[in-house]
């Protein structure tokens, strides 16, 4: 049993090694974790505001909703510590008909924001790698 124990030592450091340097290298910490994310979603629906090519689609949002809904989503796909109680993206985004010029205008805002936030290239990249596949249930729904 002692040696059993023994045995287990280098094993249970093994683990805490590849699970501490798992976090560090996570998607959700290179995106500088829940502060990171939510400033440059805060940045995104800013400037979604502005933009007169999009901006009719952000008249009537609730902005702080917006924002922890968005953020807790990216927080979630990044393998972050939230889960994602929104809607489908689909039901979400149904009845806004979307078009393919608009999906892309939101994405180029969600990369300057991105930068504004001093988001790493690869990071980016990474996130834009998850987002994409979501494109087919948000355009013209
Ligand atoms: C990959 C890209 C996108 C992601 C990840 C995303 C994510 C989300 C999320 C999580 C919500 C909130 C859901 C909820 O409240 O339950 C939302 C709502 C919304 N999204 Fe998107 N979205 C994307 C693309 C777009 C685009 C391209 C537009 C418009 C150009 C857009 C406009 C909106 C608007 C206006 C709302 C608010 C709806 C409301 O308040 O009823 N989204 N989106």
């Amino acid at each position: 049993m002692k040696h059993k124990t023994i045995k287990s030592i280098p094993l249970f450091i093994l683990l805490c090694f590849v699970s501490i340097s798992s976090h560090a290298d996570s998607l959700y910490t290179e995106l500088g974790e829940s502060d990171g994310i939510n400033k440059f979603v805060t940045k995104a629906v800013e400037i979604s505001h502005t933009d007169q090519r999009i901006a009719f689609l952000f008249e009537d949002t609730d902005d702080e909703e917006l924002i922890i809904q968005i953020s807790d989503q990216i927080c979630f796909l990044s393998d972050g510590p939230c889960e994602y109680d929104g809607q489908d993206m689909d039901e979400v985004h149904s009845g806004m008909e979307i078009t393919e010029a608009e999906f892309d205008i939101f994405v180029a805002i969600v990369i300057d924001s991105m930068e504004y936030a001093d988001i790493s290239h690869s990071a980016r990249n990474k996130l834009l790698a998850l987002l994409a596949p979501m494109r087919e249930d948000i355009i013209n729904q």
